[in-house]
């Protein structure tokens, strides 16, 4: 038989002498978590102190944790989908996903969303400090002048079928441009590192936009200098024989507005790749690359796709009570609904919601919108829904959007990841610059075999 889990006790020290268990959270400057954590092995009977420091203890303190066993290499914490465990120090942005707060660089999400510029955002984003009218100037002006690719990536683009997804070919596209640039590999240059971020910001929606151009058996649309970084976007995706391409300024003001929400959202999947394939010291648009595969999952960027797909599905406001329960029952889920650190309303969904609004005056009411909001008014009266915390997320009213403006629905992950390429140079560069990481390297509990002689049981041909 085998023996019970062994036990620790766990104890935190506070200023009144009591002892009281602490849950580690998001501290910004004064660290009011600071002290010790007593522990005691109770297979020992040994004693530990660890430091607590901004609400976490450092998971490799655990390893002095010892029995006499001589094979014990020390405690591990085990942490599948990383569900309490930091992985860095950032001063990027903040959630609190109680409060639904959601800040970079200490500005609110809806300052930025009301004032900001994309390219202002994500210009903030990496400096840490909004820029001054010479640095925002320059910065324009850089991006501008790199949004052309090289012409072998639009014959690299042609080179997918007619039905590729959008992503799939934005994905190896990305990857691709590390073979136009080897000297991006000098990551620890400055100079480098600063062209490799401007080229990725210029180029990711010009290779969007051609490939969307792909898929719709269309010319591609070189990008014009003469115009702003969403109004080229735009230009690139719409403009057929007219000289210039003039867009709707709502939509241009809306597309603005949806790539500051999504320019950056701290350690989710798609950031944490990036930092675990720039941890390899690869160059970065092999690292921006992993950022687009992981974003392209339905539980994460992809989510805003299988949204619409839900919607259609469901297909009248009718036949919404019946879905929620399916939903319930287990066989699904309600795609835009929950997050890993939301347990309130997403402050992106409610910007989201009331720009649904400026552009449905324009192109009309979606004919989704209606089972949108029934499927959000049921949500958040059942129980299922309210006792998990599950909310509308960023993904839940975007497509609605996405689709008035004309975008398929395959391309609405692609517009996520031009505005998430902000966030995740960002996040990149400050992962590279602190001294504290390593190349990631996660541990495991082994639970296979142990040792056993290999048979020869089948004829692979080795004489
Ligand atoms: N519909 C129905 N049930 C849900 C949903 C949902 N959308 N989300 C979570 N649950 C349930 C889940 O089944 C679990 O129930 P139980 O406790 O009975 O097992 C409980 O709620 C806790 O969920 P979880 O799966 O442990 O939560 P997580 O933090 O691992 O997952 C999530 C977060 C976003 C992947 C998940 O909520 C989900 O799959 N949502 C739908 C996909 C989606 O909208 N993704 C976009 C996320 S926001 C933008 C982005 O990151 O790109």
């Amino acid at each position: 038989m085998k023996n019970p889990p062994a036990r620790f006790r766990i104890e935190t020290p506070t200023k009144n002498g009591s002892s009281e268990m602490t849950t580690p959270g998001n501290t910004q400057s004064t660290d009011k978590t600071a002290g010790d954590l007593s522990i005691t092995d109770k297979r020992t009977n040994k004693n530990y102190d660890l430091s607590i420091k901004d609400g976490a203890i450092r998971a490799a303190d655990l390893r002095q944790i010892k029995t006499a066993d001589r094979d014990d290499v020390g405690l591990l914490s085990y942490d599948p989908a990383f569900m309490n465990t930091a992985s860095c120090r950032s001063s990027i942005t903040y959630i609190d996903g109680d409060k639904g707060i959601l800040r970079y660089r200490g500005y609110p999400i809806e300052q930025l969303a009301e004032k900001a510029s994309f390219l202002e955002v994500a210009w903030l984003l990496r400096h840490g400090e909004l820029p001054n009218q010479k640095e925002y100037d320059g910065f324009v002006h850089d991006i501008t002048y790199h949004t052309y690719v090289h012409e072998n990536i639009r014959n690299f683009l042609q080179g997918f079928r007619y039905d590729a997804h959008p992503m799939s070919m934005l994905q190896s596209s990305v990857a691709a441009l590390s073979s136009f640039y080897p000297e991006a590999r000098n990551i620890f240059d400055p100079e480098q590192r600063n062209i490799a971020v401007i080229r990725l910001l210029a180029k990711t929606p010009t290779i969007a936009a051609f490939s969307y151009r792909h898929s719709k058996g269309l010319p591609v649309v070189y990008p014009d200098n003469s115009l702003s970084y969403v109004e080229n976007f735009l230009s690139m995706i719409n403009r057929m024989t007219e000289p210039r391409y003039e867009a709707n300024p709502t939509f241009v003001r809306a597309l603005e507005i949806l790539f500051i929400l999504h320019a950056d959202h701290e350690q989710n999947c798609s950031t944490s790749s990036v930092r675990m394939v720039g941890s390899s010291h690869v160059d970065p648009f092999s690292a921006m690359s992993a950022g687009v595969a992981a974003l392209f999952g339905p539980l994460h960027g992809g989510a805003n796709e299988q949204v619409l797909r839900m919607i259609e599905e469901i297909g009248t406001i009718q036949n919404v009570p019946a879905f929620i329960e399916t939903v319930k029952s287990g066989s699904g889920k309600l795609m835009g609904f929950g997050h890993r650190v939301y347990k309130s309303y997403d402050p992106r969904a409610k910007i989201v919601k009331q720009l649904a609004d400026s552009v449905f005056k324009i192109t009309g009411v979606d004919r989704g919108l209606e089972i949108a909001l029934e499927l959000e008014r049921i949500a958040l009266q059942d129980d299922y829904f309210v006792s998990r915390k599950l909310y509308p997320n960023v993904d839940f009213y975007t497509g609605l959007i996405y689709r008035s403006m004309g975008f398929p629905t395959e391309f609405f992950t692609v517009l996520f990841a031009i505005a998430r390429m902000a966030g995740w140079l960002s996040q990149w560069e400050e992962m590279l610059l602190d001294k504290e990481q390593k190349i990631a390297r996660p541990r495991q509990i082994f639970t296979g075999h142990g040792e056993r002689q290999f048979k020869q049981t089948i004829n692979v041909g080795i004489k």
